[in-house]
């Protein structure tokens, strides 16, 4: 299934050159993770230009289908047939969502609002919070804590300015536009001191734009002797090993 094979070369800031997924060797975060047991852990699943811009005028200003495409199949897979998973989102980010799409089919969608009148519509796949840690408590009790298998957190802006720097953040997977594109959304850049760069694709261009998906892991200081072992990274989404002929493993070490 995976194979493992030593990465050659690399550059620290990233992500490497060599091959069309690539994997480091880190220390991991997992026990360093103080996210309470109440509430559940997520990813960050976004796409962002160079300046870390990700909408204008409440919409995306790109067109990259291969983007969108990931999007859905990461979101989407679980790890078995009778589980979904969930999808985090501000009131804005779930109206900028044609209405032919939404809710995004096969996943719960949790709509983040203050409001208590507001207006996004009640089906058997939505339900509204009134703050991220009382939909990740929320998701952590029964009958979600059961059915749901992985949570995504997906924007936009306000949200992930939030969830991004949160504790229970375990990864984040952000497809990396290397373009200036005019945007009045941002969100911050990844803390590398929480977070480092786990694997990478090779550059996508679509529509004149060049980008590629990345997937940082949350670790904790390289002083940490707890070396990478795939296995710990079991809670990364399937589609991640997938395509394992594109993929370079780290050496695992005794
Ligand atoms: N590039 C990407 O990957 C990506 C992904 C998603 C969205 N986007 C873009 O991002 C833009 C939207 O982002 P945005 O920052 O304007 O809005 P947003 O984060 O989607 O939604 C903001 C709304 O969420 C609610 N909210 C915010 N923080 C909350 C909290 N802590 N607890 C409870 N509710 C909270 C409030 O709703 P109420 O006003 O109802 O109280 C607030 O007005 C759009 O342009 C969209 O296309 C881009």
């Amino acid at each position: 299934m995976f194979s493992s094979r030593i990465v050659n070369k690399h550059n620290f800031n990233g992500v490497l050159s060599t091959s069309s997924r690539v994997f480091r060797e880190y220390s991991i975060m997992k026990d360093c993770n103080m996210h309470p047991d109440s509430q559940r852990t997520y990813q960050v699943v976004v796409a962002a230009t160079r300046d870390m811009g990700i909408g204008k005028n409440g919409n995306l200003p790109w067109k990259l289908p291969s983007d969108l495409k990931f999007f859905k199949e990461i979101t989407t897979s679980t790890s078995g047939p009778t589980k979904k998973n969930a999808v985090i989102m501000g009131r804005k980010t779930w109206d900028s969502i044609p209405l032919q799409y939404r809710p995004l089919s096969g996943r719960l969608n949790v709509v983040l609002t203050r409001s208590t009148t507001c207006n996004v519509a009640t089906s058997e796949n939505v339900v509204t919070c009134g703050s991220i840690p009382s939909a990740l408590e929320l998701l952590a009790s029964s009958p979600y804590s059961s059915e749901i298998d992985k949570v995504f957190v997906i924007g936009g802006g306000q949200i992930l300015r939030e969830a991004m720097n949160g504790p229970g953040c375990e990864a984040i997977h952000m497809t990396e536009i290397d373009a200036n594109i005019d945007c009045d959304t941002f969100i911050p850049r990844v803390d590398l001191s929480f977070f480092r760069p786990w694997c990478s694709s090779l550059p996508v261009t679509e529509n004149d734009i060049s980008y590629r998906f990345v997937s940082y892991v949350r670790v904790c200081s390289s002083s940490d002797s707890n070396k990478l072992k795939l296995e710990n990274f079991a809670f990364l989404p399937k589609i991640i090993f997938d395509k394992h002929e594109e993929f370079m493993y780290p050496h695992q070490k005794d």
